[in-house]
């Protein structure tokens, strides 16, 4: 089901004390103003996790923070989770690099593809913080949709019929394009591809190749919304059923969350940052900006087995 964008749409915001809210489009998304991110209070912070929970993706701008205060920051949320990609960056082991030079060629970018951060875990992170350093003069936008929305709208015989289906999530396809389509580099993306060199894979890699199976309808723990848990890179099958039996509903429902009518789309500038619940919606990196330098760091906060 394709939908014309109008309908039930509810991204307005809510009424905060301590912070101001501008909504970004109608499905999701919201630019957050009136904070000083090196110093929130803890009133401050109660309002910035309700928007992120009500928008499921906010930003901020003008938010010139060091690699310590953008740790501090993330802390609010709660403990670092495993980063399935990097080790971080020196004396800042949960601040994970995410560079492209302007001289690299490849056709995969970082986060290209929509996805879920790391559902192949068993415990996926909750939420992921990417603050901005340098930015392409265009291109380089990050584009999220809302599988929360995405569920509402789902006929109630479709919601009955997948309700206690099970997804099986696999770094494989991932791990098949960086082999096939990046630059030898000293970068997350780089060293994943590398390993087309190698006889076998590191035990690391195989542990995400072999993945973790979840709940395909993902409720949230903090406000209890339902919402799809499926995405376009890491869904390779459902438990249970073959291969052929699968791949039509992981494609209608890929297609279905990723309907232009649920996204938002975010034109970065330097010095932001953008936060978002994996539990809630889904996301994808434009690789639209060759021969230009995007710096972005990255942290992510521990989740919980999805139910
Ligand atoms: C990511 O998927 O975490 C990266 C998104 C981006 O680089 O825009």
């Amino acid at each position: 089901m394709h939908l014309h964008p109008t309908g039930h749409f509810d991204n307005h915001a809510r009424t905060y004390r301590n912070i101001k809210v501008l909504p970004l489009a109608a499905a999701m998304g919201a630019e957050i103003l009136g904070v000083d991110l090196r110093q929130t209070t803890e009133e401050q912070f109660a309002d910035i996790q309700q928007a992120l929970f009500h928008h499921k993706m906010i930003f901020f701008r003008g938010q010139k923070l060091s690699h310590a205060q953008h740790e501090a920051f993330s802390l609010n949320f709660g403990a670092f989770a495993e980063d399935a990609y990097t080790s971080g960056i020196p004396n800042h082991p949960n601040v994970h690099p995410l560079i492209k030079e302007a001289d690299d060629r490849s056709e995969m970018v970082f986060g290209g593809g929509w996805h879920t951060d790391s559902p192949f875990l068993a415990e996926p992170p909750s939420i992921t913080m990417l603050r901005s350093v340098e930015i392409p003069p265009f291109g380089g936008d990050t584009i999220w949709a809302n599988s929360a929305l995405a569920y509402a709208n789902l006929s109630d015989t479709y919601k009955r019929m997948i309700q206690d289906l099970k997804v099986h999530f696999s770094m494989r396809n991932v791990l098949k394009s960086a082999q096939a389509g990046v630059e030898q580099r000293d970068s997350p993306i780089g060293r994943l591809g590398a390993t087309r060199d190698l006889e076998r894979l590191p035990e690391d890699v195989l542990r995400k190749v072999k993945g973790n199976c979840h709940p395909l309808v993902r409720t949230h723990p903090g406000t209890g919304e339902k919402a799809i848990y499926v995405d376009g890179a890491y869904a390779i099958g459902i438990e249970g059923m073959s291969d052929d039996e699968a791949a039509p509903i992981l494609q209608f429902l890929v297609g279905h969350i990723t309907q232009p009518a649920f996204t938002c789309r975010l034109r970065w500038e330097p010095d932001m940052l953008a936060l978002w619940d994996n539990r809630l919606c889904v996301h994808e990196a434009y690789n639209d900006y060759r021969g230009y330098r995007r710096e972005l760091y990255r942290t992510t906060i521990a989740g919980e087995v999805p139910r």
